[in-house]
């Protein structure tokens, strides 16, 4: 089993990573957990899958849990959703000291864990993340959210759970959309930081990407803790995590966040703006061809779809991270080195016009 621990300003927290360790979950968290109230919050889709095998493991060790089962998909970090979780715990008499586990993917971690954050001033949280892009992305680094209909992840909060469990093994029921969409994230992490996770991915035969997703995974949660740890609130190098985010955004939100999952949107998003960096000569030539060349073999689109350029520049200019002065860009100088250029509205405008 590999432990990475992630330290934060409250504390420090343990991933374990390991296949099948979802057996052991409830045994981990009793060691750290002494009471008998215990709610796992999880999705249609997981419940159908696992629920009778992750009600056991914790009847087993003498839980008696309360499993809340949400409607799958991003719908569910909505308010009324937010609100309905609240008081089924306040009915069922939960307290502050009692525990939300998260089971699931994005979505269910980044929902129980606002709970969490919130209900009663704080409950106790732990996560198990069940999708690739939960495992090697949301459940890392303590931000937890729900939308609002004017933008995603409005409401939100750094709070980071106690403990994260890895099983690698429940990837093997994943929708192949949602492997792809993950594989983005996994993608990006190459790109920004770790020139040999890109190279090991260009060699990789893709028909043999599971028997590498344990590497895969501990590669990327231990490169997000050491970003998360440098910078827990997200206000300087920890940008860096949204390479092809701002882009990707535009398209996500252009579409309505029917048509591209959010890789998806992401890859597009970083061949963007590879591109865009080489043009403008911040980014050595080859470096798009390559990125174009890893997203073809991991089935990721990279042709930007047909957008207007102005409702483009606006989309950008009111992300949540831009203000008067402008918008970071997360450009690579090369694969495996990212940098932030802050450009302003003229800039952008010039950019993308041209582009
Ligand atoms: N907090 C953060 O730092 C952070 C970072 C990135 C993304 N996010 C959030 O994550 C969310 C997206 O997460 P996601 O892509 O995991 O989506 P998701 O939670 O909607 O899961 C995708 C689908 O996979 C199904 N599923 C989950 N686990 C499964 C399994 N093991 N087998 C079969 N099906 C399974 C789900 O039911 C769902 O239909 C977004 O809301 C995004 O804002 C948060």
């Amino acid at each position: 089993m590999k432990i990475i621990n992630v330290n934060t300003s409250k504390g420090s927290y343990p991933i374990y990573i390991k296949k099948d360790i979802l057996k052991s979950s409830a045994s981990l968290i009793k060691k750290i957990y002494k009471h008998e109230k215990i709610c796992i919050l999880t999705d249609g889709k997981v419940m159908s899958l696992y629920g009778k095998y992750i009600e056991s493991y914790f009847e087993e060790e003498g839980f008696k849990p309360l499993i809340i089962t949400v409607k799958e998909g991003e719908k569910s970090k909505s308010i009324s959703t937010y609100e309905n979780i609240c008081k089924t715990l306040v009915k069922n008499g939960f307290t502050r000291s009692n525990l939300i586990v998260s089971f699931g993917g994005g979505v269910i971690g980044d929902l129980g864990g606002f709970v969490a954050s919130t209900l009663f001033r704080g409950m106790r949280f732990i996560q198990i993340p069940t999708t690739l892009l939960s495992q090697v992305d949301s459940s890392v680094g303590g931000k937890v959210a729900i939308n609002l209909e004017e933008g995603k992840n409005l409401i939100g909060a750094f709070y980071p759970p106690e403990m994260v469990i890895i099983d690698t093994n429940l990837l093997k029921t994943l929708d192949e959309r949602f492997i792809i969409d993950g594989m983005a994230e996994v993608i990006k992490y190459g790109c920004i930081i770790d020139k040999k996770l890109f190279e090991f991915l260009e060699q990789l035969d893709r028909d043999f990407l599971f028997d590498n997703m344990d590497f895969l995974v501990e590669r990327c949660v231990s490169i997000k803790k050491n970003v998360v740890e440098e910078d827990e609130f997200d206000t300087g190098n920890r940008m860096i995590l949204n390479f092809g985010h701002t882009i990707g955004h535009v398209i996500e939100s252009y579409y309505n966040y029917e048509k591209y999952t959010h890789g998806e949107a992401v890859a597009i998003g970083m061949s963007y703006i590879t591109a865009l960096g080489e043009d403008i000569g911040l980014t050595k030539t080859g470096a798009s061809h390559r990125i174009n060349k890893i997203l073809d073999k991991y089935g990721l689109e990279k042709v930007f779809p047909p957008i207007d350029k102005e409702d483009m520049i606006k989309t950008i200019m009111i992300d949540k991270k831009g203000n008067e002065s402008g918008v970071s860009f997360i450009f690579i100088e090369d694969i495996g080195k990212a940098i932030i250029k802050r450009m302003g509205k003229e800039e952008i405008i010039k950019y993308i016009s041209n582009k």
